[in-house]
């Protein structure tokens, strides 16, 4: 018996390669059309126009870099501010931020007003697509004015030659074209409009939340390659690259601040809630101190409006309540009470209280075995220009201490949340010290 004879290769081509073309093709350009396009995808031509640098432009330029915090990004460890070098730790290797001074070989000193723009909004620079380490998920709200007065400001700063190091990331994440896939399959760019039936303050709350203070950047949840979610982006999680939690934000989350609180937080790194430390310290310390009065209210009249989002359940634990006894309440009772008194209520904008407090109590107990660990201190501000500081532990006691210590008040009071393993606690200790 001879095997029937298949349809020849032409045949085939006809049947499937060409609608397969065609959907190849049709997809592609869906794709594209949802980055905005390829103009989106591709460096602005270089234009003549140079931005009006009047000194209420250069005021609000600076302004804006401020809650923007491009400097804390851009300027390397013990380097020269705006310089880059600023190294970013990735599951993917190391990448670092570029020289954003007005030098012409290594800096924006060539680039157009139009290119700088479009690099905020599209996240595509003058040598290609950029990673998503730099916030252009969020500067993609910034208005066209708001991008050509940081730029106004940025071309005054004082010239620093130098580029910053190579990247280090592996396989296909060092290798910039394949980020063109990452923002087809990852990257939906979307744009805020005014909300006519919110009013100003809640509009501009939204406008500085989304945009330029990238709070997404750590508030917000990301997949396994990196992208932020958008409906996911104030849900809170483990920071990418870093071993801290960042909470989430919404109003249920935040339903135990006042406005005023949540403002003065802002501003000041303090409030009778919760005191900054870490990567919020850092934020406060070097960006949102400079908030105006009204900026900072209107962010939080913006988050408190911000509806829960599902978040990731927890494992469950054994409660941590059922270690709270004599011996655990003396620990604490020798080494915390002092500051954060025997009720766990602290002393407002003093002493964090650790009673009620989402980060003693979330399931995932990074922050608070690092900050007991390794001590904290929250941002010095004009509103609060001596804070305290809260001492480290981890060579103080012995490991078995420290346990029972984080135990007890995550156990304590109205808290009751899942014990800490031992081994936990040994992971948190060798977290990198950033
Ligand atoms: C969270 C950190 C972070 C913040 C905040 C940040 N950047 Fe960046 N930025 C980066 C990183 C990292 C890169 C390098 C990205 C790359 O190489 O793809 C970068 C790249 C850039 C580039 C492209 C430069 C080039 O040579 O291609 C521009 C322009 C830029 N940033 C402007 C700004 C401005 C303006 C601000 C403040 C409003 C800012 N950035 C805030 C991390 C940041
Ligand atoms: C660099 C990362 C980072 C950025 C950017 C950032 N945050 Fe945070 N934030 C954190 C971390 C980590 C914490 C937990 C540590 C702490 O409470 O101080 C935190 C804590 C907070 C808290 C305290 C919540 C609580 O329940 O105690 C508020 C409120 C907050 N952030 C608001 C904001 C807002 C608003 C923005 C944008 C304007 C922002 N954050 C930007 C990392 C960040
Ligand atoms: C000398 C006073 C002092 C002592 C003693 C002290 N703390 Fe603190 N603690 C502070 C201060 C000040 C902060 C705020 C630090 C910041 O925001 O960076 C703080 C912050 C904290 C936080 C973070 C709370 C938040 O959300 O802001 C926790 C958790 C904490 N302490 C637990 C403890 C435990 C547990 C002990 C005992 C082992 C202890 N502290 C001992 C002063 C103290």
């Amino acid at each position: 018996m001879s095997a029937p004879k298949g349809p020849s290769l032409a045949t085939l081509l006809m049947a499937f390669g060409f609608p397969l073309f065609v959907l190849l093709a049709v997809v592609t350009g869906f794709l594209i059309a949802e980055q905005g396009g390829l103009a989106a995808l591709s460096v602005p031509d270089e234009d003549a126009e140079t931005p009006s640098a009047d000194a209420a432009t250069l005021a609000r330029g600076e302004y804006l870099a401020r809650l923007g915090d491009c400097a804390a990004c851009h300027t390397a460890r013990g380097g020269k501010p705006l310089a880059g070098g600023r190294a970013f730790r990735t599951p993917w290797g190391t990448l670092y931020s570029s020289n954003l001074t007005p030098d012409p070989e290594h800096g924006i000193g060539r680039w157009t007003a139009a290119q700088f723009r479009h690099a905020l909004a599209h996240g595509v620079g003058r040598s290609g697509l950029l990673y998503p380490a730099f916030p252009f998920e969020s500067f993609q709200h910034l208005s066209a004015d708001d991008a050509d007065a940081i730029f106004a400001w940025l071309r005054q700063q004082p010239e620093v030659a130098g580029a910053p190091p190579e990247n280090t990331l592996e396989g296909l994440a060092g290798w910039r074209p394949a980020l063109i896939g990452w923002r087809m399959l990852l990257h939906r760019p979307w744009a805020l409009r005014f909300d006519d039936a919110r009013g100003e303050a809640w509009n501009r709350g939204r406008y500085l939340v989304e945009g330029i203070a990238h709070c997404a950047m750590c508030h917000g949840e990301r997949g396994r390659l990196g992208a932020l979610d958008r409906s996911r982006r104030f849900v809170g999680g483990r920071i990418l690259g870093q071993g801290w939690v960042a909470p989430p934000l919404d109003r249920e989350s935040l339903a135990h601040w006042s406005r005023d609180d949540l403002a003065g937080y802002l501003r000041t790194g303090v409030a009778p809630q919760a005191s900054a430390y870490g990567p919020m310290a850092e934020v406060v310390g070097s960006s949102l101190r400079h908030l105006t009065e009204s900026d900072a209210r209107a962010i939080a009249e913006y988050l408190l409006s911000l509806p829960p989002l599902p978040q990731r359940p927890a494992p469950p634990a054994r409660p941590a309540r059922q270690t709270v006894g004599p011996a655990s309440t003396a620990l604490y009772e020798k080494h915390c009470a002092d500051c954060h008194g025997r009720d766990g209520r602290g002393r407002a904008r003093v002493y964090p209280p650790l009673d009620g407090n989402p980060q003693v109590v979330a399931s995932d107990p990074v922050n608070l075995m690092r900050v007991v660990l390794f001590g904290a201190a929250p941002p010095t501000t004009p509103g609060n220009p001596e804070p305290h500081t809260m001492p480290p532990f981890a060579d103080r006691m012995p490991e078995a201490d420290l346990l029972a210590i984080l135990n007890h008040v995550r156990g304590s009071w109205s808290n009751d949340a899942g014990e800490i393993p031992p081994y936990q606690l040994r992971q948190a200790r060798a977290l990198p010290l950033e």
